[in-house]
């Protein structure tokens, strides 16, 4: 990056802090008349970079004066909304029809929707159409303007909307809101070059671009400095990690780098896919004290002739062999995936490959998802020949045959006694805390509310499917 374009994000960075003194004048003034703070909340859709997001989004609003709830009820709703399968949208036009309610009662309510599903025409067509007492739409390339789009629409009075096509900005410095205090998510690259076939994330989200590293070795160092322990770095390959930078660099580097800052003692990461993985990085896990034992790789489909029309780049034996490589290096990781079941034109045989792969590797846990035709992927325009019967009775089959192996891959570690990050309250049972191995599995254990956000040994005394019971046996 030259020192015009530094520049000009700096100057972006003031006109957005300009924007947000605004709206503070104008949140106090609305809140003096109402006698009452002004609230807002963040319903997030989708994926870990969406709820990265909606903490960014947040924070500008808490910055702005607005109070964060849990209610819908607020005086700014923001829906940061998921496109990746038809059934994401779906569910925001649902909560979009019980808004309007809502908003008759409440007029001063500002309605947002941000996220995946904005980039797309269609969806903008139709709120402009059906759902005209939507306030503020933007996309996914310019959260960093909530401010400035809000500021708009106290002007003008009407609906705003601001959606970009793509871009290489990336804004630092913002003010963020975090979920959890000893947790956090950090990006560290932006976009999907790989346009696997089936695929609308790449023409949602944009090019591949990286942040610096010393832009993310900055922001962990702050978030460690404010108590957080465990951070997951952020990307939709985060192997191809650093290409393009002005000096390049690889992941396992950037990972060695991270490892290296005292008082952060978890790491984690996601997406990697099988195509990038390289020998450094399993190396650099292997040796890591610090980098979670868990790897989540999507296969997606283990039928050769399905991964290439995909376009996944990889085969089903390169994948196993992958695998192979990385469990002779670290015995005690636990693999998870993703599986797409009725692909177009996917056979009885194709499925059995798929099925293949899972008896084989023995996920400790896969999301499984039932293919959904995105407009505007090359996939949508492929000969669909698998009914929904069929799709139904796969799915079932192999949803059946990932629980029970994840059921037996979780007993395996019963009687062991791992380190356990407490996370929160037992959602039914509030003399149970509620924590995560490095392997990601749950465990619930007897505890009390000011262990959130510490580490303890705890012995694994029953597992029970996909989760365990356990006991503190030391505190760390
Ligand atoms: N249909 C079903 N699943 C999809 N995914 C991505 N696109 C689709 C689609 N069109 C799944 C992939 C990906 C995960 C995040 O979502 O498995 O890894
Ligand atoms: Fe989508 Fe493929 Fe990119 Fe993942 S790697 S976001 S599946 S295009």
């Amino acid at each position: 990056m030259n020192r015009t374009e530094n520049l000009e994000l700096d100057n972006e960075l003031k006109r957005q802090n300009y924007y947000i003194e605004l709206c503070r004048e104008w949140v106090a003034e609305q809140s003096a008349k109402l006698g009452r703070p002004l609230t807002c909340t963040a319903k997030t859709f989708g994926c870990q970079m969406n709820s990265r997001d909606s903490e960014k989004l947040l924070g500008i609003l808490i910055k702005i004066g607005y109070v964060e709830t849990d209610s819908e009820n607020a005086d700014f709703v923001l829906y940061n909304t998921c496109t990746v399968r038809e059934n994401a949208n779906l569910k925001v036009y649902g909560h979009l029809g019980y808004m309007q309610n809502l908003k008759k009662k409440n007029p001063n309510m500002m309605i947002a929707l941000c996220g995946c599903m904005m980039q797309e025409e269609t969806v903008v067509e139709k709120i402009k159409k059906s759902y005209r007492f939507v306030d503020v739409v933007f996309g996914t390339h310019n959260i960093f303007k909530l401010a400035e789009l809000l500021y708009k629409r106290i002007e003008s009075g009407k609906m705003v909307i601001d959606i970009w096509k793509d871009t290489d900005m990336i804004v630092e410095d913002l003010p963020i809101e975090r979920k959890f205090s000893f947790k956090s998510g950090v990006n560290i690259m932006f976009g999907c070059d790989n346009f696997c076939s089936y695929c609308i994330v790449p023409y949602v989200r944009g090019r591949e671009r990286s942040r610096k590293p010393e832009d993310i070795i900055k922001e962990i160092e702050n978030l460690v400095a404010d108590g957080v322990i465990e951070i997951m770095l952020l990307g939709q390959n985060v192997n191809s990690y650093g290409k393009g930078l002005e000096n390049e660099i690889t992941f396992a580097q950037l990972l060695k780098q991270v490892e290296q800052i005292e008082g952060l003692k978890r790491i984690r990461f996601m997406t990697s896919h099988p195509k990038d993985l390289s020998d450094e990085l399993i190396e650099v896990m292997k040796n890591s004290t610090k980098i979670c034992r868990q790897l989540h790789l999507p296969i997606q489909s283990g039928s050769n002739r399905l991964l290439k029309l995909m376009n996944r780049k990889y085969t089903k034996e390169s994948y196993l062999e992958l695998v192979d490589k990385i469990k002779t290096a670290m015995p005690d990781i636990a693999l998870t995936t993703d599986i797409i079941v009725g692909f177009p034109g996917e056979t009885e045989e194709d499925f059995q490959e798929t099925m293949d792969v899972v008896k084989k590797v023995r996920y400790d846990s896969a999301f499984t998802f039932i293919y959904s035709k995105r407009t505007g992927t090359p996939a949508a325009k492929m000969e669909n020949q698998v009914s929904e019967e069929e799709i139904k009775d796969r799915f079932d089959r192999l949803l059946a045959e990932v629980q029970k192996i994840s059921a037996e891959e979780t007993e395996k570690r019963v009687g062991m006694v791992l380190p356990v990050l407490a996370e929160s309250r037992n959602t039914h049972d509030d003399s149970l805390i509620t924590g995560r191995l490095s392997h990601n599995t749950v465990v619930h254990f007897k505890g009390t509310p000011d262990m959130i956000g510490n580490i303890y040994n705890v012995r694994l005394n029953e597992a029970k499917g996909f989760y365990y019971i356990g006991e503190i046996v030391e505190e760390r």
